[in-house]
């Protein structure tokens, strides 16, 4: 396995056959920051126009800091999980108020406001800033299970650090921003849930599950047992 050769594919692929979205415009770390936190639990389809329609509402931190919350809400009205939105504006106050309205690009300030995890705050910094750091969600724990043969449960708790640590090794220095967004495009495109599309894979030949034919027996993933 080719830590370089897997990167340049990755990447090169990404550069030609990423989809046109509106908050791939720019690096914009709030238009990046409003863009991932929809992303979080709602689809890209139903995300594009929401944001478009945020974005002109508010097109600062500054605009969102200073707008009522009611007129907020208003703008998130169909996107459901409320929390993500109070969050977020709770959090662009914080900016404006302690930060100067500068997102900060470093991961202990960042990640201390209100409603960035690990997730979030690696986007931002990889994204915005091209800083190496790992954004692992679902999408991306189910393709780097089947790049590395990681036959971790991805439902556990623990799953998202172990991924992490092994983004660490393998995340592009120079360009982690077209390194992350890779693997959350080839998790969309083409290293589905089920019935990946290998064929087309650009990374195929250095992916251990492909390689052993077992890439539909990944990643492994647990239900999550109801409370009781
Ligand atoms: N899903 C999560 N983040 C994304 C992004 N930046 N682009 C496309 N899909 C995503």
């Amino acid at each position: 396995f080719s830590v370089n050769e897997f990167q340049q594919d990755l990447i090169n692929w990404f550069l030609a056959e990423k989809r046109d979205l509106p908050w791939r415009k720019d690096q914009d770390p709030y238009k990046v920051w409003v863009s991932e936190i929809m992303l979080q639990q709602t689809r890209v389809d139903t995300v594009i126009p929401y944001f478009n329609s945020f974005i002109t509402k508010f097109p600062t931190i500054e605009a969102l800091a200073d707008a009522d919350e009611e007129e907020v809400l208003k703008a998130w009205e169909g996107l459901g999980y409320y929390s993500r939105v109070r969050n977020l504006q709770a959090a662009v106050r914080e900016v404006k108020e302690v930060y100067g309205g500068v997102v900060p690009n470093n991961p202990e300030e960042l990640g201390k406001l209100k409603g960035v995890g690990p997730y979030t705050k690696g986007a931002i910094l990889s994204i915005a800033y091209n800083i190496p750091e790992p954004a692992v969600d679902g999408n991306v724990m189910r393709v780097i299970s089947r790049i590395l043969s990681i036959w971790e449960d991805i439902a556990k708790p623990k799953a998202r650090k172990l991924f992490e640590e092994a983004i660490y090794e393998l995340i592009d220095k120079e360009d982690p921003s077209s390194f992350n967004q890779g693997l959350m495009e080839l998790g969309a495109l083409i290293c589905t849930p089920t019935s990946p599309s290998c064929l087309l894979c650009p990374v195929r030949e250095h992916c251990s599950a492909f390689v052993e034919g077992v890439q539909a027996e990944l990643p492994i993933k647990s239900k999550k047992k109801k409370p009781k």
